[in-house]
């Protein structure tokens, strides 16, 4: 292990929790995150495995004070991180901030490049239990592994357990190096937006867009436990709900659909991602709560193997994905198209482990189980994914 190599039982899962920048962004206030904090237990989120509350973007003051240490904006935040942390480790929760590699962060707030060690001990004093690094600043030309292995050195040498969500958009290829300057987890591409698609030219990916880089990049080799592979957070219920948006196969620019955010959660558990929610908690509909609750994809997601699921058909309007798990295999079978469509599948062609004739399937939607000797295959509405957990007998 070299300096700033990972804590492995750190994040030897997913990370899970909940950040503000999707729901909030650089409006955020101290009782937005106090909010998150209470919404998370009430709505049973956070006994679902979402532990981390994350402070993301704008939390900082202006300028930094003589010692270069960041101190939170006077208005926003009055009462200061450490008391802020203690609201949200009072409630069973872990507290998170956000900082960036460079000299300002992304919305031009004062940043920990060249003070990493003063802004460590700062957040292992305000009992900060994860830190999102961004790419934003001046980078005084530096490089992004020296950048990064800069904060991952001095959390390190601080004397508190900090996850390290590396934020550097995969422009550097961070799966190669991101476990190596103790990262827990890195992010793969640019920011997902909460839409289906985007244009050329227009901020951010959509989820389909995303799913088609992971896809390309060919990086699941890099993910095991303790770091990740970051498709980036949750949009899910950043949009109308409960398919009350009748979806245009020409409107590729307006927020998620029912069928459109089930996609998103099933697919960023298949993965094995980070799940950092990023909708506003105390507004969600059952619908949405339900979705990021779901035992049986939570369980995909958290499964102890660590793997990433990986395409295993990819067809212009239909998919299959699989994973394998510790007991079997998730396979995931999604309708790209805008007519439901019989999306077929067999086990032989999956990560399923095939030394018997026998399965059982469970449809992570509905919670039915069923037997087959081999055949997956299954109706799915357009944008949907039929999700299968599938046992070996
Ligand atoms: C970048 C990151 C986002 C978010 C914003 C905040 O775009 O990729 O996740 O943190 O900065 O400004």
């Amino acid at each position: 292990m070299t300096d700033g190599a990972p804590n492995s039982y750190l994040a030897a899962t997913p990370p899970m929790g909940w950040n503000s920048w999707n729901a909030h962004s650089c409006a955020v206030t101290e009782g937005d995150i106090r909010a998150a904090a209470d919404a998370l237990v009430e709505t049973g989120l956070r006994d679902a495995g979402y532990e981390y509350v994350v402070v993301d973007d704008c939390w900082m003051a202006d300028e930094t004070d003589d010692g270069g240490r960041l101190r939170a904006d006077p208005t926003d935040f009055p009462d200061g991180m450490a008391a802020l942390a203690d609201y949200v480790h009072d409630r069973g929760l872990k507290f998170g901030l956000y900082s960036s590699a460079g000299r300002h962060t992304c919305q031009g707030y004062p940043a920990s490049l060249g003070r990493e060690r003063t802004h460590a001990e700062q957040f292992a004093d305000w009992g900060v239990d994860y830190l999102k690094y961004d790419n934003c600043g001046d980078h005084r030309g530096r490089d992004a592994v020296s950048r990064y292995a800069a904060m991952g050195d001095a959390l390190a040498a601080v004397d508190r357990d900090i996850v390290y969500s590396i934020c550097e958009w995969g422009q550097s290829a961070p799966w190669t190096w991101g476990r190596n300057v103790g990262g827990h987890c890195w992010r793969v591409t640019d920011d997902a937006v909460a839409k289906w698609q985007t244009s050329p030219g227009e901020f951010g990916l959509g989820i389909a867009d995303i799913l088609d880089r992971v896809a390309a990049l060919d990086i699941a080799a890099a993910q095991a436990p303790g770091g990740w592979n970051d498709p980036d957070m949750l949009q899910v219920g950043n949009g109308p709900e409960s398919g009350q948006a009748q979806h245009e196969p020409t409107d590729i620019h307006r927020p998620l659909t029912h069928a459109e955010n089930r996609t998103h959660f099933a697919f960023w558990c298949l993965l094995g991602a980070p799940l950092l929610v990023g909708t506003d908690l105390t507004d969600s509909s059952r619908a949405v709560l339900d979705l990021l609750t779901n035992e049986w994809l939570l369980a995909i997601d958290q499964d102890p193997l660590g793997l990433q699921g990986t395409p295993d058909r990819r067809e212009e309007t239909h998919e299959v994905w699989s994973k394998r798990l510790r007991d079997g295999a998730a396979v995931a079978l999604w309708n790209r198209g805008d007519d439901p469509a019989r999306v077929r599948a067999h086990v032989d062609d999956t990560s399923v482990p095939t030394a018997g004739d026998r399965y059982t399937v469970l449809d992570c939607w509905s919670g039915e189980r069923w037997e087959t000797r081999g055949d997956l295959s299954a109706t799915v509405d357009p944008r949907e994914t039929a999700v299968f957990r599938v046992t070996p007998q």
